[in-house]
């Protein structure tokens, strides 16, 4: 089988493809055919060198990847062959709060997806929702659920509450989506005014281009009345302009403290002396989360939004395409 490898850090040079042999699963194991797979920003810092866990040398890629289970371990009981599955970010994170027994990550310190098979512990994977087709499959263990935490995490938005959302990356549109699932009413604000259509079609209520408003913040509190949740994954960027935007009472879900020029959030006290913002943080979420949300997407027949698709050969095209920046939604590399 062909399977990418990161023997060094650094950039996409070190993107490397390698013909393996095709073990025979382990007793707990499951042997995933990968159909396809999706990039996440983390995905760039690991390939970088500059991600906060270190990856093994060596790794296997991409925490995100779906794909049919080909073969089992002789003690394996929550699948068979034939399942449709994902793998779950933090492998060994069930259920409950995160500790440090359950850092482990598919795609940095355990083997990820971007190869043609996956073996995974049975208790990595779950079962995927059957109206997506592979390429959608592949989007949700990263951004989807870490969009998931941020908005059933902690309190809940009610029925028409605002949340905002940052960007048109993966967590943002995956945040949109499901804040529209809730009946929450949803302002967005990206630097590109282009795409201000395609989150209005997306559902957002209020768009706002940061290019032509920097100071959207205000903006924002004056047409909504001030935001309830923000799912601020911009940092430095757009973190003083997110707690302008908020209401009294408001809360910030913090994805993002440091931007890649290791500049850090910072909170302006004039702004937070007045107000009585919550800040919380979140690590995308557990297996448990994971089945909470797919089931939530499979009842509402919910689709990702993909930017482009990559054929498997081509995946350092996809690492280049998404590093830049410019994208709306998932990039995926199909399985070969
Ligand atoms: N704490 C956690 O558990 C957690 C989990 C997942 C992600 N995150 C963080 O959340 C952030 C978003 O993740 P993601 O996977 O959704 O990212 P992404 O897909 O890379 O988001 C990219 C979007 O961000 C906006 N952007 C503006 N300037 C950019 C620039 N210079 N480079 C890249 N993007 C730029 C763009 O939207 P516009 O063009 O519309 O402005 C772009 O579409 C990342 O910082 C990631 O590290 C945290």
């Amino acid at each position: 089988m062909r399977t990418y490898r990161l023997e060094e850090f650094g950039g996409i040079e070190e993107l490397t493809v390698r013909e393996m042999p095709i073990s025979k699963p382990g007793r707990n194991q499951i042997l995933v055919r990968v159909r396809a797979t999706s990039l996440n920003r983390r995905d760039t810092m690991i390939l970088n060198g500059t991600y906060p866990l270190t990856p093994r040398v060596g790794i296997v890629p991409l925490s995100d990847g779906g794909g049919e289970v080909v073969a089992v371990g002789g003690d394996v009981t929550r699948f068979a062959v034939g399942d449709r599955v994902t793998g779950s970010y933090f492998a060994r994170w069930i259920d409950g709060r995160m500790h440090p027994g359950v850092v482990d990550q598919l795609g940095c310190t355990l083997d990820g997806m971007l190869s043609e098979y996956a073996m995974l512990d049975e208790q990595w994977a779950v079962r995927l929702p059957g109206h997506l087709s592979w390429q959608e499959a592949a989007t949700f263990t990263c951004a989807g659920l870490t969009a998931w935490s941020a908005l059933t995490g902690a309190e809940i938005p009610k029925p028409g509450q605002w949340v905002l959302v940052i960007g048109s990356g993966g967590v943002a549109l995956f945040a949109l989506q499901f804040a529209k699932l809730m009946g929450c009413r949803v302002a967005a604000v990206t630097s590109r005014a282009q795409k201000a259509d395609r989150l209005r079609a997306l559902g957002a209520d209020v768009v706002i281009a940061t290019a032509e408003t920097p100071e959207w913040g205000i903006k924002l509190r004056e047409a909504t009345g001030g935001i309830d949740l923000v799912v601020e994954t911009g940092g430095p960027a757009s973190f003083a302009q997110s707690l302008i935007a908020s209401a009294l009472y408001g809360r910030i879900v913090l994805l993002t403290v440091h931007d890649q020029n290791g500049k850090s959030v910072e909170i302006p006290g004039a702004v937070y002396q007045r107000s009585l913002v919550t800040i919380g943080r979140l690590f995308v979420g557990s297996r448990s989360a994971l089945e909470a949300m797919l089931a939530a997407v499979a009842t509402h027949r919910l689709k990702p939004v993909i930017d482009k698709v990559f054929p498997f050969a081509e995946a350092r095209e996809a690492y280049r395409h998404f590093q830049q920046g410019d994208v709306f939604g998932k990039v995926v590399i199909d399985g070969a």
